[in-house]
């Protein structure tokens, strides 16, 4: 985990108008900025392009954040989720990130990131929450596809939930093999009644 450290507590407030993109490679090595990332991380484009991302890493956000980011986009499906960034002077700014793999002539090529200017309450919420996985106490808080859930005992419960072929079939299996039981056993059941 890359720790950027000498950071301020100066926050850059986006635009509402700010578009803040970046693309990648598949490891995450930036490959395009646009003007406004430019301009708001105060890095420069020979700085930025052939770098990994986590150059705008910033020291407060939990790495649970970025692992259910990557979990999502290698599982080929887009994230949604708030980054607080390190600006090159160490001052921050917040983005609501749209993450999603991206693709050339139908192969995978890397992936991209579209951020805009989130809500006071959106910043309050991801800020309150993400402190609490920094302090390694979440409670019953997780991170999922980007957003900020509560994970309750029967979520692991959940048939809803994403199982692998695999799990589904052991599950249609034992419960075959738990009925195909009950079945045998009430035949032998029957037959000594009948004897
Ligand atoms: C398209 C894309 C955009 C990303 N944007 C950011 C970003 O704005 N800020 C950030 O800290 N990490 C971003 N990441 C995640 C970084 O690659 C990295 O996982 C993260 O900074 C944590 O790095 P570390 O585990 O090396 O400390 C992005 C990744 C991808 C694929």
């Amino acid at each position: 985990m890359k720790i950027n450290m000498s950071v301020t507590n100066v926050e850059y407030s986006l635009k509402e108008s700010d578009s803040i993109v970046s693309k990648t490679d598949l490891k995450g090595m930036i490959t395009y900025i646009n003007e406004d990332f430019l301009r708001v991380s105060g890095f420069t484009r020979e700085e930025l392009i052939g770098a990994s991302h986590n150059i705008v890493r910033h020291p407060d956000m939990p790495p649970e954040a970025f692992a259910d980011m990557w979990k999502t986009l290698k599982e080929n499906r887009p994230w949604t989720g708030m980054v607080k960034n390190r600006c090159k002077n160490g001052d921050f700014y917040w983005v609501l990130a749209n993450v999603t793999p991206y693709y050339e002539n139908a192969q995978l090529a890397g992936y991209m990131s579209m951020r805009s200017k989130p809500s006071r309450e959106q910043i309050n919420a991801a800020d309150a929450a993400y402190r609490l996985f920094q302090k390694d106490n979440p409670g019953n808080l997780k991170i999922q596809d980007g957003k900020i859930v509560k994970s309750i005992f029967l979520a692991k419960f959940n048939p809803s939930k994403r199982l692998t072929i695999k799990s589904r079939l052991i599950n249609v299996i034992g419960l075959l093999s738990v009925l195909m039981m009950i079945i045998g056993g009430l035949g032998l059941q029957g037959m000594s009644k009948a004897q």
